[in-house]
């Protein structure tokens, strides 16, 4: 098949590139600047693959994609599906102009560049936390009405209820991954995002205890229940039932590709703790944040943005998921303690 991606340059977008390829299918990567996508490229396809790869320089926030009238035209029948992966993953109320920009009107746009170059098949990815601030998720559109933790949330709900108004005219499916993490064999992650923006913080930590012996006898204790668990699927995972979708979806197909049996965050922080050798690293929950020492408490402070997903258990049905899974020959995830221990210390010994 010909498929176009957008966010290719992305932690996910890369991988299911690799693996769209892995398939055989021609790919079209929209992107805004081609040479991020060098090392892509250079390090990460072989030679034979890059035969099957056009990049297209575009941007999905202008009308067209910024494309030009003729190159829409050389467009026309010749595309057969797109994942749109390309968002703003930004949590700062700050962006919250920017992030409706991108999010909501990049997809309509998107949207009406399928339509207009009569694509067959729209995979559009969004966020399983679309559920907002609810604990009971469903594979279904969720109320846009509903109180969101912040605008990316609620912009990632608009975009599906956009993707799904324009089912009468072009078959689409919206996918729903949770927490994405690393490669559940090398731990690889190429992203800052969610657990590796605290991962990034408590390296911080550990330079910060390493050059004042005083504070090597000191709890750090990271604002968390003990009893929640993350619901964090691996990057290779989510490619696979991103892959699948591709011919198994069907129209207004939604799937939440969220992790069965998640990790309790006790389980997380012990091996974070012990890969990242941070032995004063703890937990406290949030009803006895009034025992933390000052420094601990402005430790915690950037790490607030999160606190919304560390502080409520979710459940996320994911039998739509299994199914297409299924149809595909594929696996759902199983997320054992090994694999947990793959992706951790895969990540941190790497850095
Ligand atoms: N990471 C997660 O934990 C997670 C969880 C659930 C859902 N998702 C969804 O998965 C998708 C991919 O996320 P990711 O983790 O791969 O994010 P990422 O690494 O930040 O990649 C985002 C991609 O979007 C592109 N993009 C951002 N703003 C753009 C704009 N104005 N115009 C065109 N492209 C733009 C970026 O392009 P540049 O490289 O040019 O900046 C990048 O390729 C997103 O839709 C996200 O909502 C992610």
């Amino acid at each position: 098949m010909r498929v176009l991606l957008t966010g290719a340059n992305g932690f996910l977008g890369k991988r299911v590139a690799k693996d769209l390829l892995k398939e055989g299918h021609e790919l079209l990567l929209l992107v805004r600047n081609a040479k991020k996508l060098d090392r892509f490229m250079k390090d990460i396809i072989c030679d034979q693959q890059k035969a099957n790869i056009q990049i297209i320089e575009g941007y999905i926030t202008s009308g067209n994609l910024g494309l030009t009238e003729e190159k829409i035209q050389s467009l026309e029948g010749k595309i057969d599906a797109i994942y749109h992966m390309a968002a703003l993953l930004s949590f700062d109320e700050k962006d919250e102009a920017l992030t409706y920009e991108v999010n909501v009107m990049g997809t309509k746009h998107v949207l009406n560049f399928a339509v207009r170059v009569q694509c067959e098949k729209f995979l559009y990815v969004s966020t399983a936390y679309t559920i907002g601030k609810e604990t009971e998720g469903a594979e279904a559109l969720y109320s846009p009405n509903r109180e969101f933790v912040n605008s990316y949330e609620r912009t990632k709900c608009e975009a599906e209820h956009l993707v799904v108004s324009y089912s009468n005219q072009i078959s689409v499916a919206i996918l729903r991954p949770a927490i994405i993490i690393g490669d559940s064999v090398t731990g690889q992650a190429e992203t800052s995002f969610g657990l590796y923006g605290i991962l990034k913080s408590l390296n911080v930590l550990k330079r910060k205890i390493n050059r004042k012996p005083e504070l090597q006898t000191l709890p750090f204790r990271l604002i968390m229940d003990c009893e929640v668990a993350s619901n964090i699927v691996p990057v290779d995972y989510v490619s696979s039932v991103l892959v699948a979708a591709l011919q198994y979806c069907e129209n207004r197909d939604i799937l939440n590709i969220t992790n069965p049996n998640p990790p309790k965050q006790d389980a997380v922080v012990q091996l974070v703790k012990g890969y990242m050798e941070l032995p004063n690293l703890g937990i406290v929950h949030p009803d006895c944040e009034h025992q933390l020492r000052d420094d601990e408490r402005e430790f915690n402070k950037p790490l607030s943005v999160f606190s919304n997903y560390l502080g409520r258990n979710i459940y996320f049905p994911c039998e739509k998921t299994a199914y297409v899974l299924r149809q595909a020959n594929k696996p759902v995830l199983d997320m054992n303690e090994e694999m947990l221990e793959n992706i951790i210390k895969g990540f941190i010994e790497k850095k």
